[in-house]
């Protein structure tokens, strides 16, 4: 597996790194395709990025017109919640952008029925990718963020969304957070061209060291689950969730 673990100072030191690979992976999608199709993640480490992505360096190097937006999970509210991943993405980037709606693809968790959410995603994302019988999507790029119990996108740890059950995308019941959530499956985001991990925060770092250096156990740390089958994985990583981590193991 080609994976690269880097030490940053802080989460705004991660987001400039962050959109340098963001901006090339879309480069060179379109140069090869004609298209860039990105996950996007939820949760707040995000927030940095986008807001490097639309410095104007980054800005001018983004082939808007040629770019598709997915998301990798969402939580069962209205794009219009407080608690909404779409909302964030909307706010903080989007609607700061040409792109225009029908370049976006949001799960419609505002449907009361969260497995006709996730289903409906899943017709989404085989009609957009033109997907045959078995097979899965592959985004140039899938953003990914880590829980401090090692979840990621919305992989809890001991929950059903962890049995791989042939299906692209699910609902899945987080007990923990007395909620619903609808999320891409592993092995969507193992087919991925590239994933990019933002972890930052002390109250990750055990989590993270667990993950990295810990025994394989899954289904409690479902960020092990993440393994590209053929793609990059790349973990940008604070300071301060990273410092558990042994020394020779992440870059600086
Ligand atoms: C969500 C996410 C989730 C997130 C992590 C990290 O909907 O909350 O998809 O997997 O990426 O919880 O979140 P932070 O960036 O807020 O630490």
């Amino acid at each position: 597996m080609d994976r690269t673990i880097q030490l940053f100072p802080d989460v705004a030191a991660i987001a400039q790194h962050a959109a340098g690979i963001f901006v090339d992976a879309a480069r060179q999608a379109v140069r090869d395709r004609g298209i860039f199709r990105v996950a996007m993640a939820g949760g707040s480490t995000p927030k940095a990025l986008h807001a490097v992505l639309l410095s104007d360096s980054f800005r001018s190097q983004l082939p808007f017109d040629k770019m598709q937006f997915f998301f990798g999970d969402e939580r069962h509210v209205p794009p219009d919640h407080a608690d909404s991943n779409y909302r964030m993405v909307n706010e903080t980037f989007f609607s700061k952008t040409p792109v225009k709606p029908d370049q976006i693809f949001r799960i419609k968790a505002e449907l009361q029925d969260a497995e006709k959410a996730a289903l409906d995603y899943e017709q989404v994302l085989k009609t957009k990718f033109t997907l045959k019988l078995g097979e899965l999507p592959r985004f140039d790029l899938m953003l990914l963020g880590m829980g401090n119990e090692g979840h990621t996108l919305s992989l809890f740890p001991g929950t059903t969304a962890l049995r791989d059950n042939g299906r692209l995308v699910v609902r899945t019941w987080v007990g923990k957070l007395y909620t619903e959530r609808i999320t891409c499956t592993a092995p969507i985001a193992n087919n991925s061209a590239a994933i990019l991990f933002m972890i930052a925060g002390a109250d990750k770092a055990p989590a993270l060291k667990a993950v990295l250096e810990g025994p394989y156990e899954p289904d409690q740390l479902p960020t092990q689950y993440i393994k590209p089958s053929n793609g990059k994985l790349i973990f940008l990583v604070d300071s301060a969730a990273g410092g558990m981590l042994s020394k020779n193991l992440a870059t600086t």
